[in-house]
């Protein structure tokens, strides 16, 4: 076997984009990104599930680990983006670091954390939105808005959702941006609304047992219960810090804006998630939680229905942000792989009227929207969890890496305590994902496969390294 697959990409950061996207994003748009597609579906629908399930009131301990392992990742991801840049993410990164087999296996891994990502934040907002529905009397069927799974035909306003925002892409980043941006906001107030209302509601009583199923156990049908389960599943409520970072092309200052962004939405969305999972276990008991909108429900259940009401209505808001956010990463993501001749050149064409790859969107949008409509929440978002946690050990080892081998590289943004920090994301995101069930790893495991036949099959001949070579 020759060594063409550990072939490494030169660094792009100093490069200007000419594949015609446009760089029209700044710092702000891009901290902004980073709220959009961090506070979702994780703090306003799995925290309920895993208080309920796993954690009890020591949710919001699961979300101090959680963010533990998330900072460090970030601080590695800061560090390249700003040094290694390129729309592609940890991808890119990896091509630099470890050379194309690697790049491929994370790209793939990608892949499948945005792709289903969408899917699972679709389920969240359709839990929302169907609330909603029932509340002004125009309530779907049953059968149309739960997965197979759980007993329904399909999800419809989850599936309905994705092929609203794949129109919303084609027309343009900056456009959508500006959604983002209005969206955002409305996220943020619904925030605040519930942080206000809930303080002065909290009956401490509620805070006990404070860690009524222990920290970790594995129980008789495969699943995990515990604080560390609970920290591996609200891991998804820090999912998409890392989408700023696929924004790279259509920034304006790439080296000094993206690890503002990255940094500065991780840290922001750590406070609030502590805030609101304290605040949501002591407004009611935690066993009343595991429903498909909690924080409307606990609004409700204390007989605030005004503020339940507008709690619903940000949500679906501020979902959609997510979903947003997480889609366009995921597109140009493919991108990066198609311009370098890993996934076919038809991926990589920009429409010259949208100045955006259209064809990517609507590829993805219509296979995003049946899974939305056919998995439930809790198998995606465990999915999800396990590819992104892969890509975060890469990320935290590339920096490592690409100290040693390129020791040169101009470096705007430095990881502190390298390689200390690096390896405590490592290791802290190797342990959450130790604590995802057996069953999560499996379909990882398969689609790790898939992708690797993909490469030894295709991308392997069609790289474009491997042609200039
Ligand atoms: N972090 C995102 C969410 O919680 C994916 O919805």
């Amino acid at each position: 076997m020759s060594l063409q697959i550990f072939r490494t990409k030169r660094i792009e950061a100093e490069q200007e984009s000419d594949y015609g996207l446009k760089r029209c994003l700044s710092k702000w748009d891009l901290a902004f990104l980073g709220i959009g597609a961090i506070i979702g579906t994780g703090i306003f629908v799995l925290t309920g599930i895993a208080a309920a399930t796993q954690s009890g009131p020591a949710v919001v301990l699961s979300f101090v680990i959680a963010g533990f392992a998330c900072t460090f990742a970030a601080l590695s991801y800061a560090e390249l983006a700003a040094s290694v840049g390129g729309c592609g993410s940890a991808y890119g990164y990896s091509y630099a670091a470890f050379g194309e087999l690697i790049a491929w296996i994370i790209g793939w891994d990608l892949l499948l954390e945005y792709g289903i990502s969408v899917a699972a934040v679709a389920n969240g907002w359709a839990g929302y939105f169907n609330n909603a529905l029932t509340a002004i009397g125009l309530a779907l069927p049953e059968s149309l808005t739960k997965a197979p799974k759980l007993g329904g035909l399909i999800n419809l306003p989850a599936f309905m959702i994705i092929l609203v925002l794949m129109l919303l892409l084609i027309i343009g980043v900056k456009q959508s941006a500006k959604a983002n941006n209005a969206m955002v906001f409305v996220k943020l107030i619904t925030i605040a609304v519930f942080i206000s209302v809930a303080v002065f509601n909290v009956n401490p009583a509620h805070w006990q047992p404070f860690m009524p199923f222990g920290w970790f156990e594995t129980l008789p049908d495969g699943k995990t219960t515990g604080v560390l389960a609970g920290a591996s599943i609200v891991f998804f409520a820090y999912v998409g810090f890392d989408a700023v970072s696929t924004a790279a092309e259509e920034a304006r200052n790439p080296q000094r804006d993206l690890p503002f962004g990255i940094v500065s939405s991780l840290a922001f969305c750590t406070v609030v998630y502590i805030l609101v999972s304290g605040l949501l276990t002591g407004v009611v008991p935690y066993t009343d939680l595991n429903v498909s909108s909690p924080v409307a429900h606990a609004l409700e259940l204390i007989g605030v229905n005004w503020a339940s009401a507008l709690i619903s209505t940000g949500v679906i808001a501020g979902l959609t942000t997510v979903m947003l956010v997480l889609y366009y990463g995921l597109t140009r993501i493919i991108f990066a792989m198609s311009r370098d001749g890993l996934l076919s050149p038809f991926f990589c064409t920009v429409n010259p009227a949208t100045q955006t790859p259209v064809r990517v969107i609507v590829i993805c949008g219509v296979i995003m929207a049946f899974i939305a409509g056919f998995m439930p929440l809790g198998d995606l978002a465990e999915l999800v969890n396990i590819g992104t946690l892969a890509a975060f050990v890469i990320v935290c080892f590339g920096v490592i890496v690409l100290r040693i081998t390129q020791p040169e590289m101009k470096r705007p943004f430095r990881t502190p305590f390298t390689p200390l920090f690096p390896v405590l994301g490592m290791i802290s995101c190797a342990a959450l994902m130790a604590f995802l069930p057996a069953l999560t790893w499996l379909r990882f495991f398969v689609w790790l496969v898939l992708g690797l036949i993909i490469y030894f099959s295709y991308s392997k001949y069609h790289s474009k390294i491997g042609q200039l070579a």
